[in-house]
């Protein structure tokens, strides 16, 4: 699909959200996309004794369900702005958490949080090896730069807010199931915008698709604004799957 067939597609459907996909992402992302046990292990860690805890992106509940495993005296609020997500993850997980249907560009949540945390949520990093690129589903500067400074302020002096990281991301198809195949692909879009395009097929029949903009920032500016936030950064985790900051 060329650059202007996919301009045309963006504007017949809602481009920065998970409702294309929502009823399909599960099946996704537990045939191997994330790994679920090790995420939730190494959080644990990062979170060590805290006991308030946001999750940024809270999706359908996978992360926020294998920390309550971990722990299950945690207080924990998954924040989403994507209904149908956030729907499943109150099937998940009932009156274990506390959901929050809030865009995080705007996120008011009257209180404050010991620790916060995306794994693909609002934010993450993806891995290059000698450096990191911190990758944004808020694909405007100034608006991740301002929903960041809002987390921040959500945070208690000393919290942390630990963001996981992935490897670099390619086009690529895989069955899922028998009848159900999953394809991505990555349209850049210069300016440090990328486009993901997921596509969700049976019998080679479309049943799904969404495409969502992501804005790229290297990693040293992103640091440098999160100094101008009050925040230090304690860097990667022993399995170099989490970069934390601490509020100081
Ligand atoms: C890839 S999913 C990750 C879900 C979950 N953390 C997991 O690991 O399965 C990203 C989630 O972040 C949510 N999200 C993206 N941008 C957001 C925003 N601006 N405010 C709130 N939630 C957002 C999406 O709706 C989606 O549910």
């Amino acid at each position: 699909m060329n650059q202007a067939a996919r301009e045309s597609t963006y504007a017949a459907q809602d481009l920065n959200t998970y409702s294309g996909i929502s009823d399909y992402y599960d099946v996704l992302m537990t045939n191997g996309y994330y790994n679920y046990d090790e995420i939730t292990r190494d959080l644990t860690e990062i979170i060590g004794a805290r006991q308030r805890v946001l999750e940024l992106g809270v999706g359908t509940g996978l992360v926020a369900e294998g920390l309550l495993k971990q722990n299950p005296k945690l207080s924990l609020t998954g924040l989403d702005n994507t209904e149908s997500m956030l729907a499943q993850a109150k099937d998940r997980l009932a009156e274990k958490i506390q959901y929050e249907l809030q865009d995080v560009t705007t996120l008011s949540l009257g209180r404050t949080f010991e620790a916060s945390f995306s794994v693909g949520g609002c934010w993450y990093f993806i891995d290059l090896g000698e450096r990191l690129d911190f990758c944004s589903h808020i694909d405007d500067r100034k608006t991740c730069e301002k929903s960041l400074r809002r987390v921040v302020e959500h945070l208690e002096p000393g919290g942390v807010l630990a963001l996981a990281l992935q490897d670099p991301h390619t086009d690529y198809s895989k069955p899922l199931t028998d009848e159900l195949t999953y394809s991505q692909a990555i349209h850049n879009e210069g300016d440090g915008l990328f486009t993901k395009q997921y596509t969700f097929t049976k019998q080679n029949e479309v049943v799904a698709e969404q495409f969502y903009r992501y804005l790229v920032i290297p990693d040293q500016e992103i640091h440098d604004f999160f100094g101008e936030l009050g925040c230090k950064p304690l860097g990667l985790n022993s399995t170099r799957k989490f970069f934390t900051y601490q509020k100081q």
